[in-house]
């Protein structure tokens, strides 16, 4: 990789204020698109490149892009730990997940929040809006009992969804969840085969879709679904099995685009504070055209 190409110095924008997101990979990243779009939207003026970090040199890279004169950064994998760990004040939301995908400087204090969570939330609030679900009668299936399963568990129940259940390959995993939090049921493929309930959301918050399998055989997904159905898989970037099943089931199949767009409009406006109210959707659309390009 020619890491010359994602390195960003503020210095040499001057007159710019300088945003980042530091990851390792990081060419993928598609938030100077969705960054720039909304600083177009609102007339502002901002400079935000990626940052390649080298796995051991994360503290030191933040460190030096904020003495050169950096104003904020995203932190994307596998650095939000160490984010969260380095900063000097943490918001509370960063406080409950224990990591952090935003850091900024304010007079001098290096902050960080976390701000993956109500993307999610404010991207969910939306499709069940649109779909006209309503999450105090909402059915919803969680695949997966790794970190990204676990993250989903607290929002969901925040935005008033208490019909949770949670499956999981390997199920003791999925148990142990169910144990710790109040409300959640755990059900096994086995079981979920041989139930008749039809769920109204069905989350993907395995690790399956940067491989190409699905975490649930195209007949079982029949099964527990109606036509109404979203399934969301927090993935971006690619149509992954899962979401492909989906569709050819006619159901509504999302992937975390949406999720990313609605984290990175939280970190914009605690940076910039934007007057007027960000276009989510003609974000979502300027990073979907990206990727076909
Ligand atoms: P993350 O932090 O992204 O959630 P993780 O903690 O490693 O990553 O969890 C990965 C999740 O994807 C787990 O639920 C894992 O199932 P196991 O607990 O059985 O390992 C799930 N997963 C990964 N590959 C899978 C596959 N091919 N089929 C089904 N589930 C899979």
């Amino acid at each position: 990789m020619d890491i010359t190409k994602y390195q960003l110095n503020p210095q040499d924008h001057p007159g710019q204020d300088v945003y980042g997101v530091i990851g390792h990979p990081i060419a993928h990243s598609q938030s100077p698109v969705i960054h720039q779009f909304f600083a177009e939207q609102v007339k502002d003026s901002i400079n935000y490149g990626r940052i390649f970090s080298e796995l051991d040199a994360f503290k030191e890279t933040v460190t030096q892009f904020f003495d050169r004169g950096g104003k904020g950064l995203n932190i994307t994998v596998p650095f939000k730990l160490e984010a969260f760990e380095m900063a000097q004040k943490k918001t509370a939301r960063a406080e409950i997940a224990q990591a952090a995908n935003v850091l900024w400087l304010k007079n001098g204090i290096l902050w960080c929040d976390n701000t993956d969570g109500i993307g999610f939330v404010r991207d969910l609030e939306r499709l069940l809006h649109q779909k006209n679900i309503k999450p105090a009668t909402a059915k919803v299936l969680i695949l997966g009992a790794g970190g990204a399963a676990q993250g989903v568990i607290d929002p969901l129940m925040n935005i008033g969804i208490t019909d949770i259940s949670i499956t999981n390959r390997t199920y003791v995993k999925a148990q142990e969840l169910a144990k710790q939090f109040q409300g959640l049921q755990s059900i096994s493929i086995e079981e979920l085969e041989h139930q008749s309930s039809q769920f109204d959301l069905i989350l993907n918050a395995t690790a399956t879709g940067l491989g190409d399998s699905s975490p649930i055989g195209l007949d079982l997904l029949k099964k527990i679904t109606h036509p109404k159905t979203i399934a969301y898989d927090m993935v971006y970037g690619k149509e992954t099995k899962f979401l492909r099943d989906a569709e050819s089931l006619g159901l509504w199949a999302i992937d975390g685009l949406g999720m990313l767009v609605e984290q990175a409009a939280d970190a914009f406006i605690t940076w910039r504070n934007p007057s007027q109210a960000l276009d989510i959707q003609g974000a979502l659309n300027a990073v979907r055209a990206s990727y076909k390009t």
